[in-house]
């Protein structure tokens, strides 16, 4: 990926997420990504995107994203987070601005860009609404040490009251928080990099320390060393989480000639995003 220009983040604003930071929801349809196996440059980006997955993640996701060193330019940074905006759309996410809440965990945060866009948008709901804020700390948590130094370098509290701060900590493994330590937890693109052991581990600690809701983005389409999980809700539902909102978005607006990322980062991938709640929510009333 090269640096990208200020005409690359103009191109970004044409996507129209300001007016409606929703908008892949409705720009998908089944119809669609069907359409896309006749995009040649969707074909080409797809393959290009399988054959060049590294050897390393192949053989084992978990050791690489442990050992991967991958310092980022501030610019690519901000211009990814603007990009993946597109496919998080804010699903529920008026609930994190909510008065009762008060810690949300962003598990598997990579460089913490995705976490910085949730500090922001809280910090944007509460000004839209009047209400001046209380303490709320959002904590970035992810496998990979140059990853949380990035997060931690570039991600900024956008609000007084906000508190960032990111933490290195293998999620298979128990997390150094206690149960229902979190009101929500966002994992995007984190259970599709798990073998199936270590999704079941990282699904149960997540559901152990997150008392109200969860926000999960996923690839649904096919990659070599990728696990597509269409039956998500079914296995959230195991750990006592309903899904009460779920959608199928590309990874970036349909458009019939394959891309419109000025970027070309990605190739049309779909993916599901969804929000679950813990089934027991009002038992929870009095954990603080
Ligand atoms: C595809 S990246 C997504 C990063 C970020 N959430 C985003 O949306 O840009 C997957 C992330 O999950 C992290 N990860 C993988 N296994 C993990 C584990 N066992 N515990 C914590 N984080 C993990 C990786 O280090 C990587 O940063």
């Amino acid at each position: 990926m090269r640096i990208p220009t200020t005409e690359d983040f103009a191109e970004l604003e044409s996507w129209g997420l300001v007016e409606d930071p929703m908008a892949a929801i409705a720009d998908y349809s089944d119809e669609r990504a069907e359409r896309r196996w006749d995009n040649d440059r969707h074909c080409r980006a797809h393959r290009e995107h399988a054959e060049n997955q590294s050897e390393e993640f192949l053989a084992d996701a978990q050791a690489y994203y442990r050992s991967m060193d991958r310092p980022i330019d501030r610019r690519k940074w901000a211009f990814l987070k603007r990009r993946k905006a597109w496919f998080h759309p804010p699903v529920e996410w008026g609930r994190f601005a909510a008065t009762d809440a008060s810690r949300i965990l962003d598990l598997g945060c990579g460089d913490g860009d995705v976490t910085q866009r949730v500090a922001e948008f809280v910090a944007g709901r509460w000004t839209q609404t009047g209400y001046d804020g209380a303490p709320m700390e959002i904590v970035g948590v992810d496998l990979n040490e140059s990853r949380v130094r990035n997060a931690r370098k570039l991600a900024e509290s956008p609000h007084e009251k906000i508190t960032l701060t990111f933490e290195q900590a293998d999620a298979t493994d128990r997390l150094d928080y206690g149960e229902d330590f979190f009101d929500y937890a966002l994992l995007n693109g984190v259970f599709e990099v798990l073998d199936d052991e270590n999704f079941e581990a990282v699904r149960d600690e997540v559901s152990r320390v997150t008392a109200i809701g969860l926000y999960v983005r996923d690839l649904l389409d096919d990659y070599e060393g990728l696990h597509p999980r269409p039956d998500l809700p079914d296995s959230l539902a195991d750990r006592g989480f309903e899904t009460v909102a779920r959608h199928k978005i590309f990874e970036e607006p349909f458009a019939e000639e394959g891309t419109t990322d000025p970027l070309a980062v990605w190739p049309m991938n779909v993916h599901q995003v969804l929000f679950a709640e813990a089934s027991d929510v009002s038992s929870l009333a009095d954990r603080y």
